[in-house]
């Protein structure tokens, strides 16, 4: 059966991670295929709340298969800890497959990421600092480590001390930097080898078997499309593609074996890190969504940035991926308001400017046009049936819809798996 894939419609955070877990319900494989633990996927469950950044969001099923791709980035440490953790609470993870194709992330690029973020001063990218850049230079320089390493480490250890070398050039005579012993990072590799080697697998060939199988498949995107280190607002993006292609090849599928392909969206727009934001609001009203909605970072913590929904932002990512439906996530923060806005144009100096800006200076300087709607008085909060969803918050999807060129075939409503509802558009 041909897989449905779950992307970030905007710059990430959008709830993707409740949606997998309340779709996984009836998956029988379920998917990462890019970025690394920049990614925070909160769930809450019947088993607890939990904040994922490695391991598929399907985990928490017991049927469900989970599988980390080729196109995903692995910190050993990180999936090492996040194991032990999900296990000491019950949660079963011997359904959990990492690619051997996977490229680790190793302490030098931890340490890089903070130096070169450090270095960029006033021009920083606002990396989570996970090494997730510096892991993805390796890999296309053809420098990186890669899982199917831990299977021999007699073979890795040469590659490994000349890596380690360069790296530490780098660490020192650029940065100033203090540098990694090759010791230390040697028994790092011992450990990880000694405890992972039983989720190291072939990933590929299980998805592509299941596939064959006509099993149910879910693909688990992290980040979002404008972060997409191609599509996104480059530079101020991340070093994968969140995209509809990355699930091509950061899983090894053919593109036929993609059904749907769901974009989910917040009902207004969040960015964390730097770059241009266009809806942003810097004032009480963004304080309003950020305090309602917690927008704290679940990796980092740090403050996210929250503005209306961005109308031009997502048409171009619902091209760029042609979404088969949205998936429009928290629409009950913004019960109450008296107003919702949503941008549907970009002006620069009173010019109409045609589509979403490649370059990123002029994107900075985009002012939104905005469209008003009126809010709505009754909560939304927990509704499991469009009929219990005040006429204004309908008219407000449907106005969305329009304006993104796409329907709306899920609505989250809260946190936990109940409330969500279904409208009559297939996913
Ligand atoms: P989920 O999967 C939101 C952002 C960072 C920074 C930029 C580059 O939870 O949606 P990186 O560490 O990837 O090199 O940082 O990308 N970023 C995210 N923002 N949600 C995420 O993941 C993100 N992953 C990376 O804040 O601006
Ligand atoms: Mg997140």
């Amino acid at each position: 059966m041909p897989a449905l894939l779950v992307l970030g419609g905007s710059w990430g955070d959008e709830g993707k991670g409740k949606i997998i877990d309340y779709l996984a319900a009836d998956a029988d494989v379920v998917a990462r295929f890019s970025g690394g633990n920049n990614a925070g996927h909160t769930v809450i469950n019947d088993k607890g709340e939990f904040k994922l950044h490695l391991l598929p969001s399907g985990i928490f099923w017991p049927q469900t298969a989970c599988v980390i791709g080729n196109g995903a980035v692995v910190d050993p440490e990180v999936l090492i800890s996040e194991i032990s953790e999900l296990t000491s609470q019950g949660i079963d993870v011997s359904r959990l497959t990492v690619s051997d194709r996977a490229h680790l992330i190793m302490p030098y690029h931890v340490l890089l990421d903070n130096l070169e973020e450090a270095a960029r001063g006033a021009a920083s990218i606002g990396t989570t600092g996970r090494g997730v850049g510096p892991a993805y230079v390796d890999k296309t320089s053809r420098l990186g480590v890669r899982a199917v390493d831990l299977l021999d480490l007699d073979q890795l250890r040469p590659r490994l001390e000349g890596i380690l070398n360069n790296k530490n050039q780098i660490i020192e005579k650029i940065y100033g930097g203090d540098p990694i012993l090759m010791e230390d990072i040697w028994s790092q590799c011992e450990k990880w080898s000694q405890i992972l080697i039983p989720y190291i697998g072939n990933a590929g060939g299980i998805i592509r078997d299941a596939f064959r199988e006509n099993k149910v498949v879910l693909l688990e995107g992290a980040q979002g499309a404008l972060l997409d280190l191609d599509h996104g607002t480059y530079p101020y993006v991340t070093s994968s593609n969140p995209t509809v292609g990355g699930a091509v090849t950061g899983l090894g599928l053919s593109h036929k074996s993609i059904s749907s392909v769901v974009g989910v969206f917040k009902a207004y727009t969040t960015r964390v890190g730097a770059g241009p934001f266009p809806t942003e609001l810097l004032d009480s009203t963004g304080e309003e969504i950020r305090e309602r909605a917690w927008e704290y970072g679940s990796t980092t913590g740090r403050p996210r940035r929250c503005g209306w929904f961005d109308g031009v932002a997502a048409r171009y990512s619902a091209e760029l991926n042609d979404y088969t439906s949205i998936i429009l996530t928290r629409l009950d923060i913004l019960d109450g308001f008296e107003m919702v806005r949503v941008c549907v144009g970009y002006q620069v100096d009173g010019n109409v400017v045609e589509g979403f800006p490649t370059d990123t200076d002029v994107l900075a300087r985009c002012e939104p046009i905005y469209e008003d709607l009126p809010g709505w008085k009754e909560p939304t909060a927990g509704a499991t049936d469009m009929s219990q969803i005040p006429n204004e918050a309908q008219n407000y999807i449907r106005r969305l819809e329009q304006i993104i060129g796409k329907s709306v075939s899920v609505v989250s409503t809260g946190p936990s798996r109940e409330q969500t509802l279904r409208t009559d558009v297939q996913l």
